[in-house]
């Protein structure tokens, strides 16, 4: 999948000292409730395990560059007390902190929902985002999410940390 600036391609193992690079960042990880990572080893430890699955998770790669400086995916729901309905998928993604507000997430979500509507049946997507970080809730509105007006809490995260709730109806 692509457009003019990005591509999204599977993660391979020589995306791990790019993934360390931006993910280490304390400013990305934590708004997207994961830790940063700490070494290029566990980058790599990501790569193979969360990053595995080819079909629902993709690398947001810079075509002027070649480097992966974000990660784009779906899948089951999670642990997270989010409202879904039965076998409703959850996105995620993040973007490295050098290449925040450039639209690029917005243009990788697009490209991934297209993908979606052309290669499988799924109804409809839910997503949260920190209550603090409205960037978030921004990228999931402008490609058409809609707040359902829930607010949730996930266990892992503490209760000051609510998270808003938006789904999209394909
Ligand atoms: C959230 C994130 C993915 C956005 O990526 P991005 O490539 O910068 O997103 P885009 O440029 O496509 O869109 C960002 C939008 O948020 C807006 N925005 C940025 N900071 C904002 C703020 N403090 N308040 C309100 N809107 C804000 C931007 O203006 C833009 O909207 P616009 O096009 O209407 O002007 C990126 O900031 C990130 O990776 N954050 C850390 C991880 C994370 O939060 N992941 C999501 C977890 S739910």
């Amino acid at each position: 999948m692509q457009t003019e600036r990005i591509i999204l391609r599977p993660w391979l193992d020589s995306d791990a000292g790019a993934l360390f690079k931006y993910a280490s960042d304390p400013e990305v990880g934590p708004r997207a409730g994961w830790p940063p990572h700490k070494s290029v080893e566990e980058s790599l430890e990501i790569i193979r395990t969360v990053f595995k699955d080819a079909t629902n998770t993709w690398a947001i790669v810079l075509k002027e560059t070649g480097e992966a400086i974000g990660a784009m995916g779906y899948g089951p729901s999670c642990q997270c007390n989010l409202p879904a309905r039965e076998g409703e998928p959850l996105i995620g993604y993040w973007v490295g902190r050098p290449y925040w507000n450039q639209g690029i997430c917005t243009e990788a979500l697009r490209l991934m929902l297209d993908h979606i509507r052309r290669t499988t049946d799924i109804k409809s997507l839910i997503s949260g985002h920190f209550i603090d970080n409205p960037a978030s809730g921004r990228v999931m509105e402008k490609c058409g999410f809609v707040p359902t007006g829930e607010t949730v809490v996930d266990p892992e995260q503490g209760k000051d940390t609510p998270i808003r709730v938006l789904r999209l109806e394909l």
